[in-house]
Formats: structure tokens, sequence, C-alpha cells
């Protein structure tokens, strides 16, 4: 499956920010997803970059002015404001912000986003103390009355030596943004989706914990897929070192009787519940409160209690359940048995020890298997791909 945002059309504007240097990163990645990125810069903008900057990355001509003869823009000032599936500005300045809020046409940016009917997200950057201001917090509010997607600004340090809000979102973000935009009409606009992921631990004592080797990747990048189609996504997280995707919740929480809790409260109200995590099926009987110290005793014996197998004890009507079966011999047998047991809908198995599959690894190959005796054999692809596809048949299901 191509990239998400590859053969997207979309317009990013830059703005008179010091961050502006970062959109040439976001112009890149955009490029190389396969997007075709129109680049407009106010002439503030050009004080910190030239447009060569982004042609160079984008392979594209850059507007800076509608009545330069060689752009576009001087033949058609619509041209882009039309082409565009979305318009990103990023940074946006305080000043560009109470323009769009206010309706003014006045450069090239301007003029386009008044044009367009495109979705139009604003990524603001800006000193603290001008963001705060009154006059700014009722631009963006206005901005968000008129269906304008608002991301960020995160809080940190700033150029102006200030630490507070106003920081333009980093890329990773800025593209979650776009996708999430992009899919916002997709197959699973109204739905809820909540996934678990990453690998429960379970405390021995305070510095050590009974572990396994899931690195979380799966379930967050099938929550990414559910954003990316329109779904309304929560994460319920065990420990893992993946950043928090744009547009999803995430509940991070430890040990798998977190997990119980966190997921049936989180199901209560969703369409499906995808349990991508690997939970410890035993924790230590009880956690000792102080450092266990290793004294003189050769073994060490850990009493294990079971845990509750938490997606077969969750049931709510209408709720699609999908598990995994992670399985090291008798693959398809385990995986059908476990269906059955834990009354899934779809359950998808694969084996770990084939290679590009397992944990850690960006890739996965898994056998869907389904209630009516169904199976369907997918390929090695990337953990997102495979999110896709499985997001394929819950949407089929509902
Ligand atoms: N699962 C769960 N609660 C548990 C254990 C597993 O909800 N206590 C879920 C997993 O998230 C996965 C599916 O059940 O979606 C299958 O998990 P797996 O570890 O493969 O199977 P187990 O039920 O642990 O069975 P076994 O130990 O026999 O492999």
């Amino acid at each position: 499956m191509p990239n998400p945002l590859s053969n997207h059309k979309i317009a990013l504007g830059v703005t008179g920010s010091i961050a502006c240097y970062k959109a040439v990163d976001l112009a890149s990645k955009l490029t190389q997803a396969g997007a075709l990125v129109d680049v407009i810069m106010t002439h503030e903008a050009c004080q910190f970059l030239t447009p060569l900057t982004f042609q160079s990355i984008t392979h594209r001509p850059v507007v800076t002015d509608v009545f330069d003869p060689q752009s576009e823009l001087s033949i058609d000032h619509v041209a882009i404001a039309e082409r565009a599936d979305v318009i990103i500005v990023a940074p946006a300045t305080a000043n560009t912000i109470a323009k769009i809020a206010h309706g003014f046409a006045d450069d090239a940016l301007t003029t386009t986003i008044l044009a367009t009917q495109a979705p139009l997200i604003v990524a603001p950057a800006m000193d603290a103390h001008m963001y705060d201001n009154a006059t700014t917090q009722r631009n963006v509010s206005m901005l968000k009355d008129i269906g304008c997607v608002v991301a960020g600004p995160a809080s940190g340090r700033l150029a102006s030596g200030l630490i507070g809000k106003g920081r333009l979102l980093e890329t990773p973000d800025l593209l979650g943004c776009l996708r999430q935009t992009l899919g916002r009409n997709g197959d699973l606009d109204g739905r809820k989706i909540v996934v678990s992921a990453g690998g429960t631990q379970e405390p021995i004592d305070p510095v050590r914990v009974i572990a396994n080797h899931s690195s979380g990747k799966m379930g967050y990048a099938l929550a990414e897929a559910a954003r990316d189609r329109g779904a309304s996504v929560s994460i319920v997280s065990a420990p893992t070192a993946l950043p928090n995707p744009f547009g999803i919740k995430v509940i991070s929480v430890q040990t798998a009787l977190h997990m119980q809790a966190a997921l049936h409260a989180e199901c209560a109200d969703a369409d499906a519940l995808i349990m991508a995590a690997a939970v410890a099926d035993w924790r230590p009987s009880s956690a000792a409160e102080q450092k266990v110290k290793k004294g003189d005793s050769d073994t060490w014996e850990i009493n294990l209690v079971k845990n509750p197998d938490i997606i077969a004890g969750i049931s709510y009507e209408s709720l699609i359940k999908v598990g995994f079966a992670a399985e090291s011999e008798d693959l398809l047998q385990n995986a059908e048995s476990k269906m059955l047991r834990k009354s899934l809908h779809l359950i998808a198995a694969n084996d770990i020890t084939a290679e590009g599959s397992g944990f850690g690894v960006d890739t996965n190959r898994v056998i869907l298997l389904d209630r009516n005796g169904g199976k369907e054999e997918l390929p090695l692809m990337s953990k997102y791909d495979v999110g896709s596809a499985i997001l394929d048949r819950v949407s089929g299901l509902m």
C-alpha cells in the first residue's frame, strides 16, 4: 500500500517565524512520501529562507508573490487553492493567523487560503506572550470556529529564551495531522477504535519487572492506520519507547491488571477492540515493597499467579474483537482455538520465528482467520499495511 500522503497535492504556507527552518524538513518528508508540494512563502519568510531552499527539495516552483510574472498565480491567482487537497501553514505567525481569521487576502498565501475549499491546518509558532495575548487567542478560536485545524503549538524553549507555549509542532506530528485531516471522511469516520499495544510489565520489586519483547510497533501502526481513515482512536499502551502519535489518545499502563481496567472503561463506547498488546500471562503473587537483596542464596523462587485473559473478559454488545496470536509452533491450530476461546471476530496469526515478523521490526506477516472459517494469508508487509488490512476486515464487519 502506498504511503497515505502519496499523490496528495499539499500546499505548504511558510510565514515569517524562525521556526520556518523546520518547514524545510516538512517539505522534504512530504516530497519523499510522494506528495506534490506547492510551497507559498510570505515576504517575511523570505527574510529567513530563500525560495530556492524549498524549490530544491520539492522540485517545484515556489510562490512568493501573486503579481510576479514568473508565478503561476499571476496567470490564475486561485490555481493552488483549487488544486490543493489540503493547505497547511507551518509555521503560522500571529500576524498570518490574524489575517486568516479576518479574511484578508493581501498576499499569495492568504489569497490562496481565502479561495480554497480544501481543509486548512494552521500550526502556530510564536513567542509565548504573543500566543497568550487575548487577541491571538480570539483569532485562534475564530479559526477553530470556521473549521480550521489548529495544530499545536507545543510548549518548550522558545527563540525568545522564554519557556512557554509557542513552539511549532515537530515534523512527525505535522505529518500525523496531515494524514488525519486527509482521512477524516474515511470509512471509519464516526467510529471509535481501541487498540492495545506494547508488552505489560509485572513488578517483582521496585526495580525489577517481568517483561517481554513487544515493542508496541504493531499496535501503534494499527492505531495510526485507523486514525488515517477517520476513526477516533485510543491506544491503551504498556510501556514502549514510541512517541505518542498525533491525534490519538494514549492511555499509559504498566501491568495486565491496569490494562484490563483501562480497556474495560475505554471499550464501553467503542466499535472495535484490537488487542495487539503482549499481555503477561503471569504476575508475581505480590510485589516486594523494597528491593530484594541477593543475600547468600544461590536461587530465588518467585511465586506467580495467572493474569486474567483481558480480551476474553470484555464483552459489549456490538463490540468487534480482534486478537493477535504470536506463535512459535502450530500457528493456525493455536490461533483458531484462541479465536474461539476468547470469542473474537478475527485473529491475526503470526509466526514469530519467521524472518521479518515478530518483535521490534517494522514488518509483519500474518494470516487472518475469521469466525466463518475464512483464511487470508498476507505477504510480508509493513506493520502499517498489516494494520490497514485488519481494518479493512473490521470495517466490513461494522
Ligand atoms: N491476551 C489477553 N489477555 C491475556 C493474554 C492475551 O487479552 N492475559 C490477548 C492478546 O493481546 C492477544 C490474544 O489474547 O490478542 C492472544 O494472546 P497470546 O499471548 O497469543 O495467547 P494467550 O492467551 O496468552 O495463550 P497462550 O499462553 O496459550 O499462548
